[in-house]
């Protein structure tokens, strides 16, 4: 790790958290996925594992998450979410979490259905969701401070990072600790009433709408982002579909 990165030690970011998401807190200066330091403990709804790098990050649709050491936010966070509600519902409540997180630190940020999260059409932060057994590990990484040289190439949606969005470098602790306060505070809200009081906040920045799109083999204009969380699509026949999850494939993006 570079000097120039504070390590989200314990003894950094214990003292700004607010609420009780990241109680306890886990910290590895590296390990292979922040994922796999929640999965299968018995630790409660809250906890949160850090790491300054993975050497085997993983993305969703089995693909790998890489990171330059340092230079991104790698957490997971440890869910009970309730049987009756949908749990891959929690994709769009974190990625509207990051979302707001990053507009805390600086502009508006866009979510492309269900979860990536994107300054200036650049891909900054992903969240995975990983469930067995009534437990939800909730995996987010963030771009912070790469330079050009450091993301990955041939993805499918360009990556960015805050810093070369913004030209400002967030410090990584704080922006951890607002992530995690809003993140439970809009966890909290779904568990209450489901998406209903978040959907207007997730369709403001629904960055597919009008979009010619292919999701799961179907191709069409996305629309709206509808009340249960589903991506509308009209179809090139003029019929609406609705769909629940999937990779979304721009198809005017070169
Ligand atoms: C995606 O957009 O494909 C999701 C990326 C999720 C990456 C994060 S980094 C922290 C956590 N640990 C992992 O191995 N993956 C998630």
């Amino acid at each position: 790790m570079s000097d120039q990165h504070e390590p989200l030690s314990p003894d950094v970011v214990e003292p700004l958290l607010e609420g009780r998401f990241g109680r306890p807190y886990v910290w590895r200066e590296t390990c292979e996925s922040t994922q796999d330091l929640l999965r299968g403990t018995r630790l409660p709804e809250g906890a949160v594992a850090v790491t300054e790098h993975q050497t085997e990050g993983r993305g969703r649709g089995g693909r790998r998450w890489e990171d330059a050491a340092g230079a991104s936010l790698l957490c997971s966070i440890l869910l009970r979410p309730p049987t009756a509600l949908p749990a891959q519902e929690l994709a769009l409540v974190a990625g509207l979490a990051v979302a707001e997180a990053v507009e805390e630190h600086r502009e508006t940020a866009g979510i492309k259905w269900p979860n990536d999260v994107l300054l200036a059409g650049r891909k900054v932060a992903g969240v995975l969701l990983e469930a067995s057994e009534g437990v939800v590990v909730c995996g987010i990484g963030i771009n912070v401070s790469q330079e050009e040289s450091e993301l990955p190439v041939g993805t499918r949606v360009p990556a960015g990072s805050l810093r070369l969005a913004t030209g400002r470098t967030p410090d990584r602790a704080t922006l951890l600790a607002t992530l995690l306060r809003i993140l439970e505070h809009r966890y909290d809200a779904w568990r209450r009433a489901g998406l209903a009081p978040l959907h207007d906040e997730l369709e403001a920045r629904n960055v597919l709408r009008g979009s010619r799109v292919e999701v799961g083999g179907v191709r069409g204009v996305a629309g709206r982002i509808a009340p249960d969380g589903r991506l509308t699509l009209v179809r090139d026949d003029g019929t609406t579909v609705l769909v629940a999850s999937g990779d979304v494939v721009e198809e005017n993006r070169s």
